[in-house]
């Protein structure tokens, strides 16, 4: 494999960042920056018109697939979702408060939540998912999440799919589970967007963030927090945003109040063009491509000796692997000298790690895309074999 010629590789690390874009994508950014490429909301001439016209509409475009079509204002744009999770907990969570968050959240979850807790402003609880027992159900899950409910708290924190291993949680019913006990739910959706059909309402999700880069196939640069009706945080960010420029404080309107400084447009028009194509596909059927490359990686690896996949029983394109007597970091490098692209290590989720006994050296992860087929897996599962003997 010639590991210099990346159109040879095998990318296999969508978890982190989907790879290729669609072409339409990258003609949308080149589009943004040649054509329409004024300040949304600085300014009335055409070229800062042209933009908010385009801004506008990928606002739109998000609260629609996102059940949310009455409500464009209330899509706000972020460079990623670890952005959008800041200003969802910092902006939601104030003295004295609780909140509760699952045993596999990223660090863009646990590190906000930390630094609160360690500040002394609030305090957390973490339930547990069971993404390995043999037959885990919704039940077992929400009875560990009622368990850490107090008085206090304000809001339960999750991870719609577990980056590490696709494990995914019963969104609905934990939202329903916070609206009857009137705790506001955030939901990271950073593996499931474009991927899994996510309706706000139906699902009782307070606030959603989403990353434009991942299954949304926009650029690196966009990201989303998307309000439920009724939700006003407070700022994590201050500055200019077009609006009221003779006040000192910022306004209570969304999607302003949030986004002080000038937008990524051209990230942003990707992610508009990113996001049609996810339409046009089908997230249902995104959803199969990506479970069934997942199901055929999943069961190879399983038949190889020393090597164990973690949480097998769960669907999606998120497969996580180890092999006796290697460090994960070895194997990402063999898989990386054949040309296959994949993340070993932590990937930023320690708790998740400690909750699937992986928190040793790590685990590899080959996470399967649109883009990806069949031939990519079986490429896996050669190099795999070399590796193992
Ligand atoms: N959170 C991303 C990952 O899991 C970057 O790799």
């Amino acid at each position: 494999m010639n590991r210099s010629d990346p159109a040879r590789l095998i990318y296999l690390d969508n978890a982190a960042t989907s790879h290729p874009k669609p072409s339409a994508v990258l003609d949308s950014v080149v589009t943004c920056m040649t054509e329409r490429g004024g300040n949304p909301g600085r300014g009335s001439h055409a070229l800062a018109l042209a933009a908010a016209e385009d801004i506008y509409a990928c606002r739109t475009l998000a609260a629609a697939l996102f059940g949310l079509s009455a409500h464009p204002e209330n899509v706000i744009f972020t460079l990623n979702t670890t952005h959008a999770l800041n200003l969802a907990i910092k902006g939601m969570l104030a003295e004295g408060d609780h909140a509760v968050c699952s045993d596999m959240e990223h660090n863009s979850v646990l590190r906000p939540l930390y630094r609160l807790q360690t500040d002394g402003r609030i305090t957390f609880d973490v339930f547990d998912t069971y993404p390995t027992a043999p037959r885990r159900t919704d039940s077992m899950i929400l009875s560990s999440l009622a368990s850490k409910i107090t008085q206090k708290t304000k809001a339960v924190i999750c991870a719609h799919t577990s980056n590490l291993c696709g494990a995914t949680l019963p969104i609905e019913k934990i939202g329903a589970f916070c609206h009857e006990r009137g705790i506001k739910f955030i939901v990271d959706a950073a593996q499931s967007a474009g991927v899994l059909e996510i309706d706000m309402v139906r699902m009782h999700i307070d606030v959603l963030c989403v990353p434009g880069h991942k299954g949304l196939m926009g650029p690196q640069g966009s990201g989303m927090l998307i309000l439920g009706e009724g939700i006003t945080l407070d700022t994590l960010m201050e500055g200019g945003n077009g609006m009221d420029s003779l006040s000192g404080e910022m306004s209570l309107d969304a999607p302003e109040r949030y986004e002080a400084g000038t937008l990524a447009s051209p990230a942003i028009a990707g992610l508009r063009a990113g996001m049609e194509y996810v339409r046009e596909m089908g997230i249902d059927r995104i959803y199969r491509h990506e479970t069934l490359l997942g199901a055929w990686a999943r069961d190879g690896l399983m038949a190889l000796p020393h090597v164990k996949v973690y949480a097998p029983r769960q669907a999606g394109g998120v497969v996580l692997f180890s092999v006796d007597g290697y460090d994960s970091e070895e194997v990402g490098r063999m898989l990386d000298a054949d040309g296959i692209c994949v993340r070993p290590g932590f990937h930023c989720s320690a708790l998740g790690h400690r909750t699937l006994g992986t928190s040793e050296g790590g685990a590899v992860r080959a996470s399967f895309g649109w883009f990806n087929s069949e031939e990519d897996v079986d490429a896996l599962l050669r190099a795999m074999r070399r590796i193992v003997g």
